[in-house]
C-alpha cells in the first residue's frame, strides 16, 4: 500500500514595526497554533523596499503613509507552514482595520497587537502566487523541496 502523503503550505507572516516588542510573544502564537517556523529574518526596509514590497497599492490614498509606516522601524519577516498555513494566518490576523477587529473579532492578532486600519501590527499573505511572491521577496534564496511525510517516513 502507498504511503499517505501529507502536504504542508508555507506563507509569509511579518511583524511590523508597531509590534515588534511583541515579535517573541507573536513567534509563541505561531508556534501553538500548529505551524512550524522555516525561516525568519529581521530587517529595516528602506522607503523604496517598502513600496516595492506594497506595489499592488500604488497610487491609492494610504501609499505614501503605509510606506513610511512599514520603513520607520525593524520589521520581523517570517516563513510559517502547516496545512492550510495561507488561510488559517489571515484568519488568526483578522481583518486589516484592528480598530474596527477589536468589536468584531476581539480575539484576532490585529485587534490585540494593532492600532488602527493602518497600523495593525501583522502581515500575511492572502494568496498562494502572492505568498511565493513574498516569500522571494525576503528570502530570495529560498528553495523547497517538499517531503511527503510518508515517503520520508518509509526511509
Ligand atoms: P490590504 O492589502 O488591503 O490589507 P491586508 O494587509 O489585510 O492584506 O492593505 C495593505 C496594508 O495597507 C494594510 O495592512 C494596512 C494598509 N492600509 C492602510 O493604511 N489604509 C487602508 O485604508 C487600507 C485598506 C490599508
Ligand atoms: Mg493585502
Amino acid at each position: 500500500m502507498d504511503a499517505p502523503q501529507i502536504y504542508v503550505e508555507r506563507t509569509l507572516a511579518i511583524v511590523k514595526p508597531d509590534a515588534i516588542h511583541k515579535s517573541e510573544e507573536i513567534e509563541d502564537i505561531i508556534l501553538r497554533s500548529g505551524f512550524a517556523i522555516l525561516q525568519k529574518r529581521r530587517v529595516h526596509l528602506t522607503p523604496e523596499q517598502a513600496s516595492d514590497f506594497y506595489a499592488e497599492h500604488y497610487g491609492k490614498m494610504f501609499f505614501p503613509s503605509l510606506v513610511a509606516y512599514m520603513s520607520s522601524g525593524p520589521v520581523l519577516a517570517i516563513v510559517i507552514a502547516r496545512d492550510q498555513a495561507i488561510s488559517y494566518w489571515r484568519e488568526l490576523i483578522g481583518p486589516t482595520n484592528a480598530l474596527k477587529a477589536r468589536q468584531t473579532h476581539p480575539d484576532c492578532l490585529r485587534a490585540v497587537y494593532g492600532t488602527d486600519d493602518q497600523r495593525n501590527a501583522l502581515h500575511g499573505s492572502d494568496s498562494f502566487s502572492s505568498s511565493e511572491k513574498e516569500i522571494r521577496f525576503f528570502f530570495p534564496d529560498s528553495v523547497i523541496e517538499p517531503v511527503p511525510v510518508g515517503q520520508a517516513a518509509k526511509d
